[in-house]
């Protein structure tokens, strides 16, 4: 888009910070012409207990998808977030936490996080849990949850931390696919004022699972409320005892490169959420690096990322990347309008915060409160603003720029993955101009490329899908328990190249513009879902034969969730089944799940092979009845009429 609005780069900005533009040009090339000497020598930033020999070794060939970084060095990922800033910051403070309540914070120092982290280890080994195996973290935000991920990257334990919205029997899948025997959780949850029954849900979670087979021998439960619980005799333990009976040390287990750090649950276009998993070495090597230099991080500062630990942004962009950096790292436990929309600027305010990170779903809401609540605050501690997890219109980038930043810090647009481990394409701060609405581009190591449909890479100026040619370290490595889901999924569609789900288009400058997924996947606040889980959640229901799930543009959300459902003979479409359909999704999935939109359609339109045709569905979706296509494929092109009737009479 030659007409886009450029913020450049300004001269305090190029001296102040870690790279400029001639230091981008100049690395990226090394990057991709020699990636084995660039990621050497950048792999120095880690502590490595067995230094590595060699640095690259991964094919992205279809018959041979192999990923592997620095595979013969060992290393341990908690000592690399704690230990080894000991001699130099023990005092410093590692995590500021922020609770629920603006009178509630903490201050956690490096020397204290040691001793919390070797505690919660040191309880995990007394009951069992050993190298390998897998530990399911399902809490809210509170120092603890950061203290059990690292604690699991002490003693080698792989762990899965499931986001604290999710329901009962979203939790149950994830403990069973991979076969998780050790559970922490914290009695319930506060957001908002409004508690979570994170206890209750992990009961309820482990009989389901249970009944299909999985076995959980013990749940380590942190008091964060007080609140009344049920606690099983023999299984469940409680944190607070638990850490007064083992030792302030424990020594770090010596792990390999590739040996994995964790699984991540994420939506795909088909199917289960699958479990991402990322390994040691590489993802310590790549969040390590881009969380410096994308946030241009320097000693001293305050960095805020408001995701939540269950989201690889927390994973990478809370806990990784700034504590391997030795970073004071913000967690913060609370929503952004609780108890007001002034929330997050009073909370930068109270703790000097310089770098701060959110999602274009938080820029939105809080814009549509009103500049008020923003001007009223100082934020004078502000010097970067970052957003992430889906595009941010131009509309809302400027707002960010000019109300929250004063015009004075710039914004990175980073776009990244679950599957990326962490942020591929982002301007760099002190290097790259900013255009609202690009993430314009590529990190060091990272190649992008456009293809068509047909997978034929194209040049200069375009608009298609989005690849990526070759490895980076922060790679996933396959699909827990799964390798050929992982091959077909991302290696399967544009043979020979990594295929990132997105569409996006580059301009005449090389910058990259994401326009969003091209699969069946949805992006609701940031938050990813695949339309096949909703679906499956609704024809669940007793009175539902059969449902379609497409996104449609949503003001606030970015995208909301829209459902056509076809009722079983004989049930009456009314407005309390809605509400009833809608809980029912919550239920099954989490409200993050919560359908917008329902329209009950008599028929859906398929094609004569019985296939659904989405395109037209997300058409009138979008209310965008002119441009439907070609409907004379379908068995009945008559419910077509049909559900655009009902769609404009908003039934
Ligand atoms: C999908 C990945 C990466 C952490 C949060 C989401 C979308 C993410 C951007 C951005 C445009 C973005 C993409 C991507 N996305 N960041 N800056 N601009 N789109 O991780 O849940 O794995 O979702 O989020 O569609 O594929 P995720």
């Amino acid at each position: 888009m030659s007409d886009a609005k450029v913020h450049s780069v300004t001269p305090e900005w190029a001296e102040r910070a870690f790279i400029d533009w001639d230091k981008y040009q100049e690395m990226y090339a090394r990057s991709v012409e020699d990636p084995n000497g660039f990621w050497g020598e950048q792999a120095q930033r880690i502590d490595w207990i067995k230094p590595f020999t060699k640095v690259k070794n991964t094919s992205y060939d279809y018959h041979n998808v192999s990923i592997k970084w620095f595979e013969d060095g060992t290393l341990n990922a908690s000592v690399n977030c704690i230990d080894r800033h000991l001699a130099d910051r023990a005092d410093q403070v590692a995590i500021i936490w922020e609770g629920d309540e603006p009178s509630d914070d903490k201050h956690i120092t490096y020397r204290q996080l040691h001793e919390y982290v070797c505690r919660l280890a040191n309880v995990m080994k007394a009951h069992g849990v050993k190298k390998g195996d897998r530990v399911t973290i399902y809490m809210p935000m509170i120092p603890e949850a950061a203290y059990a991920m690292l604690a699991c990257a002490r003693i080698g334990a792989i762990h899965s931390v499931v986001f604290g919205g999710f329901s009962p029997d979203s939790l149950a899948n994830r403990i069973e696919d991979c076969r998780s025997d050790f559970v922490i959780t914290s009695d319930e949850g506060v957001r908002g004022g409004r508690k979570i029954p994170l206890k209750a849900n992990t009961d309820k979670a482990i009989e389901r699972a249970e009944k299909d087979g999985a076995s959980v021998r013990n749940v380590l439960v942190v008091k964060r409320t007080g609140g009344d619980v049920a606690m099983k005799e023999g299984r469940d333990l409680w944190y607070h005892e638990e850490i007064e009976k083992v030792e302030a040390d424990c020594p770090p287990e010596e792990m390999g490169a590739e040996d994995p750090l964790f699984i991540l649950y994420t939506s795909g276009s088909t199917g289960k959420p699958k479990g991402v998993m990322h390994t040691t070495g590489g993802y310590m090597v790549y969040t390590s690096i881009t969380h410096q230099y994308v946030f241009d991080y320097h000693d001293g500062d305050i960095y805020w990322c408001t995701a939540d630990v269950g989201w690889v942004t927390g994973h990478s962009y809370i806990v990784y990347g700034p504590l391997a950096n030795g970073a004071t790292t913000l967690m913060f436990e609370g929503v952004p309008n609780y108890p007001s929309g002034s929330r997050f600027w009073e909370v930068c305010d109270k703790h000097g915060v310089n770098i701060f990170y959110t999602a274009p779903t938080a820029i939105r809401a809080l814009m549509g409160a009103g500049d008020e609540a923003v001007t009223k605050t100082s934020r004078k501690s502000l010097r970067l603003l970052g957003s992430v997890g889906e595009p941010i219109n131009p509309e809302a980038w400027e707002w960010y720029y000019r109300v929250v930043g004063e015009e004075r810090c710039p914004v990175v647009d980073t776009w990244w993955q679950t599957e990326t481990g962490g942020i591929l394409i982002t301007p760099l701060p002190g290097a790259i101009a900013q255009k609202p609405g690009s993430a314009t581009k590529p990190f060091f190591g990272v190649q992008p490329a456009v293809v068509d449909n047909e997978g034929n890479l194209l040049e200069g100026a375009t608009e298609g899908n989005l690849v990526i040619l070759d490895s980076w370290p922060g790679q996933m490595r396959t699909v827990y328990g799964d390798h050929d889901r992982f091959v077909q999924t991302y290696f399967a569609t544009y043979k020979g190249n990594y295929f990132t789900g997105d569409g996006c288009r580059r301009d005449a400058d090389g910058d990259y513009w994401i326009t969003g997924r091209v699969d069946d996947v949805l992006n609701v606040s940031g938050h990813r879902m695949g339309t096949a889980e909703v679906e499956s959640a609704l024809v669940a229901h007793p009175k539902v034969s059969e449902a379609a799930v497409v996104g449609y543009p949503h003001n606030i959300k970015g995208q909301g969730i829209y459902c056509y459902v076809t009722l079983m003979a004989g049930e009456e479409p009314t407005d309390e089944l809605k509400k009833e359909l809608r809980n029912w999704v919550r239920s099954e999935i989490g409200p993050i799940a919560s359908p917008d939109l329902i329209q009950f359609a008599p028929g859906l339109p398929k094609t004569r092979s019985g296939k659904i045709m989405r395109r037209i569905l997300r058409k009138i979706a979008e209310d965008d009845f002119s441009n439907l296509g070609d409907t004379s494929t379908l068995a009945e092109p008559a419910v077509v009429d049909d559900l655009v009737e009902h769609r404009q009479n908003r039934a």
